[in-house]
């Protein structure tokens, strides 16, 4: 059994996240997400459109996610290594280098990140006021 372990935020759920944990989960056997509280978010000045309880629902219900956690600080990541287990941690390339560390405890690889999707785009569009927002509602406002 290989337990592979990630992290993120994962909000409105997008298929860079989806392209994220089918890689992440076909390195091991089970795949466990540390999802970013919305507590750990407000100290980074982020904000997720949902909530932790209805991105945990939608993580949970992916056949790659095997168990979902909270990420509640920076520092928990060596922690959960040993608590869970784990043989592989692993993040988007955008994360590339910054978790080298952890190779004293597990593998550590870093996925390629997909172009073009974001979450930060998706949640632009939801709100029509954005100037960058290219939601309906948007484009007619700014027609008008
Ligand atoms: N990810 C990815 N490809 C994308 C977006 C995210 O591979 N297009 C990966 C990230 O590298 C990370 C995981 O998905 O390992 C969770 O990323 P997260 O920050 O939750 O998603 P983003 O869409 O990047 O969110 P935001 O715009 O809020 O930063």
């Amino acid at each position: 059994m290989r337990r592979v372990l990630t992290y993120g935020t994962f909000d409105t759920l997008h298929y860079g996240h989806i392209r994220l944990l089918q890689r992440a989960r076909a390195l091991g056997d089970y795949l466990i997400v540390g999802l970013s509280t919305d507590e750990f978010n407000a100290s980074k000045n982020k904000q997720a459109f949902h909530s932790w309880e209805e991105r945990k629902a939608h993580l949970e219900a992916l056949r790659y996610v095997d168990l979902v956690i909270p990420e509640r600080t920076w520092e928990q990541k060596p922690h959960d290594v040993k608590l869970y287990h784990v043989d592989i941690f692993t993040m988007g390339s955008d994360w590339q280098g910054k978790f080298d560390d952890l190779s004293a405890l597990c593998e550590v690889i870093y996925l390629e990140r997909t172009n073009g999707i974001s979450s930060t785009m998706i949640r632009s569009s939801l709100q029509p006021d954005e100037p960058s927002s290219t939601s309906p509602a948007a484009i007619l406002k700014r027609a008008r």
